[in-house]
């Protein structure tokens, strides 16, 4: 099929590359033109595993291009996906603008467009918004009328970072909202290489589907983090409680892993939006709510444990908000640096592929920042960070280390 995406982030880029791996002719858009030609000579702006590698085949193969004008992205395909990014407002709400400007652009290049078209909306939005933002902005920009002169989808994408290309080719399921039977005709037949359930409901359901699962796993990731904190006073192993617990089929032990907490560029905002959206409609997300507030405190806990700090070196392993990123956006990594400035320590960070954090130099390899340290505080679980040649105090906030006759765990 003839395919286009409008924005070349991670959600955008991983899909577009992916559908041209399963033969799908791709046309990917972005405002930025150093990316898309970044992205046109096989240099993906991201660091993803396994993406260098499919962008490179894409393009030999001759089915996948990038470009910045829209117009011939639109002209050339039936389908387009809007997956460009829906950042934080400062009170925490979304902010839609991309999402507008996308749409807008979007129904000004229909306008000219003979043949039925399918519109599907990727990008994480609060319910509502496919009808009442992109649908509206759509059919304004191009005269055309929604379910009739074009289809509209919300088709919410589940990929985590340093695994996207894995989990975009053996999804759990396929989640398809739909105004209208031929849109999401049309997106079936996308997606027959898939052999998961294919779930299809009415546009907000999808959105709401979203947002339902990442909260949930954050809520899991907060409730083994109140339980760690618990069973660290009566000596009790987490990890172990939790290997129990998850036994349970009903229960799965995913997303039970203790420790310094959830970021990232979707859990934080995420969590937020579903409960400022909820509270909005006069709901109450007492559950949400709380599991923000306990990833919020984490990051402090970890700084008492390492005691009075001031003026001593400290060696911060990982900055990254997980293993295998090199992320630092909403990353606790971040905030335990800037609680340990404010409690006067030196700093000496290292993690093997996060980008620097603003006013932080990395160093360049783990030795060097464990020269001189008095203490050291691990903070991502980077596989490198299971055995550290150190002989002083190592707190460890990913359960990571594997000899811990010698660390302290933040929960054991
Ligand atoms: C997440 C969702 O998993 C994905 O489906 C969604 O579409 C995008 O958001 P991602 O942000 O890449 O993906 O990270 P994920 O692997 O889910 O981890 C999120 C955060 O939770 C990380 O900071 C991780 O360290 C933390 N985490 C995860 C825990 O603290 N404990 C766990 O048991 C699991």
């Amino acid at each position: 099929m003839k395919v286009s995406v409008i924005g070349t982030g991670y959600v955008g880029l991983i899909s577009g590359v992916g559908y041209a791996s399963q033969g799908h002719d791709v046309i990917c858009v972005d405002v930025l033109e150093e990316k898309v030609a970044k992205i046109n000579a096989g240099e993906p702006p991201i660091h993803e595993a396994g993406l260098p590698e499919r962008l490179r085949q894409v393009l030999d193969k001759g089915n996948f291009k990038a470009t910045t004008d829209i117009t011939d992205a639109i002209e050339n395909s039936d389908i387009c996906f809007i997956s460009v990014g829906t950042p934080s407002a400062a009170d925490g709400s979304i902010d839609l603008k991309y999402i507008e400007q996308a749409s807008k652009d979007l129904g000004t290049a229909l306008k000219n467009k003979d043949s039925y078209f399918t519109i599907v909306v990727k990008s994480t939005v609060t319910p509502g918004t496919t009808e009442g933002t992109v649908i509206k902005n759509v059919e304004a920009a191009s005269g055309k009328k929604a379910g009739q002169d074009f289809g509209v989808c919300m088709n919410p994408e589940f990929l985590r970072e340093g695994k996207a290309i894995e989990d975009f080719d053996n999804p759990d399921r396929i989640v398809i909202g739909r105004l209208d039977e031929k849109s999401s005709e049309a997106l079936k037949a996308l997606n027959k290489a898939f052999t998961c359930p294919v779930l299809e409901t009415p546009l907000s359901t999808a959105e709401m589907i979203k947002y339902v699962s990442n909260a949930f796993l954050a809520v899991k990731i907060s409730y083994a983090n109140e339980v760690a904190e618990f069973c660290k006073k009566i000596g009790a192993d987490p990890y172990e409680v939790f290997k129990g617990v998850g036994m349970d089929k009903r229960i799965n032990p995913a997303f039970f892993n203790s420790g310094l907490g959830w970021g990232g560029s979707c859990f934080p905002k995420d969590t937020k939006e579903f409960a400022a959206a909820a509270k909005r409609e006069g709901a109450n997300p007492r559950i949400v709510d709380a599991a923000i507030e306990t990833n919020k405190i984490l990051p402090s806990k970890i700084v008492e444990l390492a005691g009075d700090v001031s003026g001593k070196t400290v060696a911060v392993l990982g900055l990254a908000f997980k293993a295998g990123t090199d992320d630092v956006r909403e990353s606790q990594a971040v905030e335990v640096i800037k609680l340990l400035n404010e409690k006067g320590a030196k700093i000496q960070a290292y993690d093997p592929e996060a980008s620097e954090v603003e006013g932080l130099e990395r160093e360049e390899t783990m030795e060097k920042a464990l020269e001189g340290a008095e203490i050291c505080l691990v903070l991502t679980e980077w596989p490198e960070f299971e055995n550290i040649p150190f002989s002083g105090k190592i707190i460890d906030g990913r359960n990571i280390v594997e000899n811990r006759e010698n660390y302290e765990g933040l929960f054991w």
